[in-house]
Formats: structure tokens, sequence, C-alpha cells
């Protein structure tokens, strides 16, 4: 194993695995830095630019994303500074001017001392976060989704924006999305998900919807499971 080495944190020094990025040694010295596109269930992606701190090196200091950027030993890093706090402030404003009404971008704002945004854009809902992206991409290993554009008009969508014809309606893109803007419905045997439906699978016994027959097709597969595995549920087996 090797060996943990000592980075300073706000003037106080910190032990950290080498390898790690700033922001998990950072929580696991219960310091706050504030994430959107981060999640330890998925590689680092550094998109929003909410976990940006000041490194110091040499004789200068520039601005990092922390949940990218890798500690190394002897690493100051100031996640408190007017600078640092000027660009999460900016960066809030203009996350909750695209989506004015998530309670997460609220809370998070009103921790740095936002109630509302200068800029008036066009509000798109998405934060353009890429968890979605990612979790279907690298955890699910489906890549049903992905981006179309750029810049300001990128979005997440479907091949072609037609139906989702990769997806199993597992629905982890909906669960994951921070600021709950991915539609998932499920009435009358049928689920619902990027303007697609998925019919539900019924336990041949009970009666109760078990997922969406795709998705249980995909384990079936993916796990090579026998073919009646899913024909009853948990609790008729
Ligand atoms: S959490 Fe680091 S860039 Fe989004």
């Amino acid at each position: 194993m090797s060996e943990t080495i000592t980075i300073t944190i706000n003037g106080r020094e910190i032990p950290a695995e080498p390898g790690t990025t700033i922001l998990r040694a950072a929580q696991s010295a219960n310091i706050y830095i504030p994430t959107l596109c981060d999640n330890d269930e998925l590689n680092p992606y550094g998109s929003c630019r909410l976990c940006m701190v000041e490194i110091a090196q040499k004789n200068r200091t520039r601005m990092v994303a922390s949940c990218i950027y890798e500690v190394a030993p002897g690493l100051d890093i100031q996640t408190e500074t007017p600078r640092v706090q000027n660009v999460r402030r900016l960066v809030i404003e203009l996350l909750i001017a695209r989506n004015p009404y998530s309670s997460k971008l609220k809370e998070i704002a009103a921790r740095l001392g936002i109630s509302k945004s200068r800029f008036e854009l066009e509000q798109k809902g998405c934060i353009l976060c890429g968890q979605c992206v990612r979790v279907c991409r690298e955890v699910v290993g489906v890549n049903a989704i992905g981006y179309k554009g750029r810049g300001y008009t990128r979005e997440v969508t479907t091949p072609f924006e037609g139906p989702a014809i990769d997806c199993i309606a597992c629905g982890s893109c909906s669960q994951i999305c921070p600021v709950d803007v991915i539609p998932l419905k499920q009435k009358d045997g049928i689920r619902t998900i990027w303007d697609t439906e998925f019919p539900m699978q019924k336990c041949k016994s009970c009666g109760r919807e078990i997922a969406p027959i795709k998705q249980l097709e995909y384990f079936q597969t993916k796990f090579k499971l026998p073919e009646n595995h899913f024909d009853t549920c948990i609790h008729c087996r």
C-alpha cells in the first residue's frame, strides 16, 4: 500500500492517500466544498466548477476544480478565499438562472449567500452535470443517452432525439439527477422515461409489477440467469 502524504487545507495539515482528489481529502477532514457534478459512484468529471479551490504553486496561486485535482505532497489549498467564493457565487448564479426551482441549487446558493441570480437565461432545467449520462454508461453499462450541441445549447438527449432505443428504463438517470429534471412515470403497467414507454413485468403469482421487461431481460443476459428467473417477485419466491 502506498504511503499517506500530508497536504494543507486552510492552514490545517491533513493526511491523504496518494491518487485521491483534493475534494475527497477535504471531505474526509469534514471540510465543506460545494459540489454538483461529483458523485463517488462515478468517475471524476469536473464540469460544474462549483468545487473550485485555490492552490499555492511556487510563488503564485491558481484555481483548480477540487473534484478532479489529485493531491500531492505538501500541496497547500485554500477553500474559502474571496476569489474562491466569487467563483462559486458566479457558478451558482448561472446555474439557478438555468433552473430557479431546484431545492438542491437553492440550498447551495443560500449557503453561499445568494438568494437570486443576476442573470436572465433561458430556464433549461438541466444543469449539464452529466451524472445521468455517466451513471447510464459507467454503472448500468447501457449508454442510452448522450449530449447534443455545444456550450450553452448543449443538451442531454436520446440518440437522434428519438425513442430511447437502448434504454432499459431502469430509472438510474432520473434518480441521480440532482435537480430532478428527468421525469419518470409509471401507470397502468407502463413506465415512461425519455418519452418512451416500457411495459412492466408482472409477477406470475401475485400480479405485482416487478420491473420493466427490458430491464429484466438485460439483467438476465448480463448475469446469465435462467429464463424464468423473473417470473415471480421476491415476495412470491
Ligand atoms: S463537483 Fe467539481 S466540477 Fe463539479
